[in-house]
């Protein structure tokens, strides 16, 4: 526990299945850092909803993104997780955030940007999302939040709302700095481009053997014979060997050389060794899966103790706006 003494806090988006570009690229990386500090993480619902407007969904999103969590090693004993929507005050905080952010701001921000620049309808939970996000940071006094460095920026106006409330109604909010988790390599996916769900190449954390087979079957190659030289570093098949094959990973490589692999055989070897790497995971989610009062009474007690540090919070900041 080298920082145990600083806090951190993070977000995470239930927006749908994980995958292996995920979890090389982020679950992996935040489980290890957690651990080290005063960690709070919880499940952002409430910024989903300007995605996921569907009650059923929304439910199931938020538990698989919790069994993930803790199925891939996230220790509820030693972290607070929880649900945002279970602590209303984000929501209040939010508001009167709102009241002290310039509109220049919001409409600088990218992720507001890309989405109009993309033809994306707009809302204005779209718009107001990174005041949501500042609330989110500044009700728990987080020193450090970890994110990619897509949410940077996100960060930066956390600091700068924090800095705007300090300097109108007293020293209130610590000042957040974030800690950019990009991951060191970009996961490819079955037809080479990077994994993501937007692209439909993944393949699922959760799959099943057979699902992850088929999806591995169907990677992207060119259409070099058995028994010809092949090259490693431009095979999508390879680039997956590489996270998952790393004992055989200098036979398979002399093999591609040689021409003495198929694609088929090095596709079936690549699915035999992602199922075998993620077989203790995937069991650990099954586990999660019959015992759905655990993981619920995870985000309860999570809650509880997210509900004492903000809502204490809440109340100096109420008191300093005059609302008590
Ligand atoms: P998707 O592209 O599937 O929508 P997200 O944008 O929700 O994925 O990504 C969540 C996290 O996983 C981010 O931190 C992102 O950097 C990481 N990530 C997603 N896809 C990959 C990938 N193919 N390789 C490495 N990291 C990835
Ligand atoms: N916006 C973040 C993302 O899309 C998720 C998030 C919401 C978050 N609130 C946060 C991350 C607070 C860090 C801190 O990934």
């Amino acid at each position: 526990m080298a920082h145990s003494a600083q806090r951190l806090l993070t977000g995470i988006k239930p927006t749908g299945a994980i995958h292996v570009g995920n979890y090389f690229g982020a679950m992996r990386q935040i489980i290890t850092l957690l651990e080290e500090y005063d960690s709070y993480v919880f499940i952002a619902d409430y910024h989903a909803l300007n995605q996921v407007q569907n009650a059923e969904e929304m439910q199931s999103n938020v538990l698989e993104i919790t069994k993930a969590y803790l199925a891939v090693g996230l220790d509820p004993e030693k972290i607070t997780l929880f649900r945002q929507s279970d602590v209303p005050v984000h929501t209040e905080l939010t508001w009167i955030f709102n009241t002290i952010t310039p509109m220049a701001t919001l409409e600088l921000a990218h992720a507001y940007k890309d989405a109009l620049a993309n033809g994306r309808a707009s809302n204005v939970g779209l718009f107001d999302y990174p005041v949501l996000m500042a609330a989110d940071i500044l009700l728990y006094d987080a020193a450090i939040v970890p994110v990619g460095s897509d949410q940077r920026q996100h960060v930066e106006i956390a600091r700068e709302i924090g800095r705007k409330f300090n300097n109108s109604f007293g020293e209130t909010f610590v000042l957040p700095k974030e800690v950019i988790q990009d991951a060191t390599g970009i996961v490819p996916g079955t037809d080479g481009r990077k994994m993501s769900k937007s692209y439909n190449n993944t393949i699922g954390l959760f799959d099943t053997e057979a699902a992850t087979t088929k999806a591995c079957m169907s990677i992207v190659t060119d259409s070099k014979g058995a028994t010809e030289p092949k090259d490693p570093e431009t095979c999508n098949v390879f680039a997956l060997h590489k996270l998952f094959s790393t004992d055989s990973l200098a036979d398979i490589e002399s093999r591609y050389r040689a021409g003495t692999i198929s694609y088929k055989e090095s596709k079936e070897m690549l699915a035999a060794n992602i199922n075998a790497y993620f077989a203790p995971i995937r069991a650990k989610k099954v586990e999660l899966d019959q015992n759905p009062e655990y993981v619920l009474q995870v985000l309860k007690d999570g809650k509880e103790k997210a509900m004492v540090r903000a809502n204490a919070k809440m109340a100096q900041v109420r008191k300093l706006c005059g609302f008590n």
